[in-house]
């Protein structure tokens, strides 16, 4: 039977590989999967007072649809934290969604026509491009320098009439890098100048290590910024899957967009409920969790980029953000590419990587991306397992 031509182009490595994966463990070996971005997989556990709250609405009977725009109570809540960090927002321009995932779905399903470009920092977090691509549109990326600020001059010489938004990923995954200031404010400055629309996800924005975060909030004024975040990272809640859209109160600019997304979470009925009253309790609780997931995982990425650039052939920068690290990789006549280099190391060692070309082929290539969340005994053996592969391939 046929299948939609415009399936062909989604694809998302980091849950693709796992298929090779599978095919190693039935031989009887054990993994050390290092590629998924789920902390309560590990040992960061949802806090006690969220879980409280989700058994208890499921207790109370509370278990039936929510208003399509989320909660009101939760839109509250949202616009509460969000202002804090500077976004212009009223309750009534916030959109409660199944995980940012499907608020990534809903706003590039509203923007994007087939024939339009969308500009994404250049290595990406997958989906991005993959939704771009579904809906018929062609992802662009744009270089950003060694310090993480975009390169102003590469966005703008890849502007044409095509061009329908910028996105930025602060911190970005997969290279934990964080967006200054500095680089928001030019980006915003490029998307008014060339009337485009900007979309903001900073869903790791409390897992943030050496500085102050800077949200796009504070630079935003009155351009049309649609701002993602949820609760899967920092308040441990990645099964659960609820996120959010936040449209710029204070952009005219976006009031197509008021119309048109509520009329795609009006088509999905709504998100789950109890997880929506959980997560009230999640942004009005205690938040004592993130300063320890935060310090747990410094020490953890410390020891991972000390290790990594100790290894002949490998690279790494200290990312300053989330809870992923993004080597380069010396492939020489090794390996043809980053993905032989992946497989190649998971047949070896069981150490399961992502090949950096699955965030973007242009800055991407040549890269791998692992997430440092296990614990440092963990970390350890995947480090000297890499360590050895590597040194064995030398030879
Ligand atoms: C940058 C970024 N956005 C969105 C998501 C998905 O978020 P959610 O679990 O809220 O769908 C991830 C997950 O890894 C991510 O890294």
């Amino acid at each position: 039977m046929k299948v939609s031509d415009r399936t062909s182009g989604v694809e998302y490595v980091i849950r693709d590989i796992i298929s090779y994966a599978r095919k190693y463990e039935s031989t009887g070996k054990q993994i050390i999967y290092l590629n998924i971005g789920d902390p309560v997989k590990y040992d960061f556990k949802t806090p006690d007072h969220i879980k409280a709250a989700l058994i208890d609405a499921v207790t109370k009977d509370q278990n039936y649809y929510a208003e399509s725009e989320g909660l009101p109570e939760l839109r509250k809540a949202i616009v509460e934290k969000e202002s804090q960090k500077g976004f212009p927002l009223a309750d009534s321009d916030v959109l409660v969604t199944n995980g940012v995932s499907e608020g990534l779905d809903m706003t590039l399903a509203s923007i994007v026509d087939p024939g339009t470009e969308v500009l994404m920092p250049g290595p990406y977090y997958p989906p991005y491009a993959s939704y771009v691509k579904f809906y018929g549109g062609k992802p662009i990326e744009f270089k950003l320098y060694e310090d993480g600020r975009p390169d102003v001059e590469d966005v703008s010489s890849k502007i044409n009439s095509k061009s329908r938004a910028i996105c930025i990923i602060s911190p970005n995954n997969p290279t934990g890098e964080v967006f200054d200031r500095k680089g928001l404010q030019q980006l915003i400055d490029i998307a008014i100048e060339h009337n485009l629309y900007v979309i903001c996800d900073e869903i790791y924005d409390n897992i943030v290590f050496d500085e102050q975060f800077t949200s796009i909030g504070r630079v935003a004024s009155d351009a049309p910024v649609i701002l993602l975040n949820g609760f899967s990272k920092g308040y441990l809640m990645t099964g659960w899957r609820c996120g959010y859209i936040c449209l710029n109160s204070d952009s005219r600019k976006l009031d197509g967009l008021r119309e048109n997304v509520p009329k795609l979470a009006r088509v999905r009925i709504s998100s789950n409920l109890p997880v929506q009253i959980a997560a009230i309790q999640a942004l009005r609780g205690p938040q004592d969790h993130i300063i320890e997931m935060v310090q747990k995982l410094r020490k953890r990425r410390d020891y991972v980029v000390k290790r990594l650039n100790s290894i002949n052939g490998i690279s790494c920068k200290l990312p300053r953000g989330a809870f992923y690290v993004f080597p380069k990789i010396e492939l020489e006549h090794r390996w043809n590419d980053d993905r032989e280099f992946v497989l190649d190391l998971l047949n070896s060692t069981g150490v399961l990587a992502v090949q950096g070309s699955g965030f973007g082929r242009e800055f991407g290539a040549g890269h791998f991306r692992i997430v440092y969340l296990p614990p440092e005994n963990v970390l350890e053996e995947a480090m000297d397992k890499l360590e050895i592969f590597i040194s064995k391939s030398s030879k």
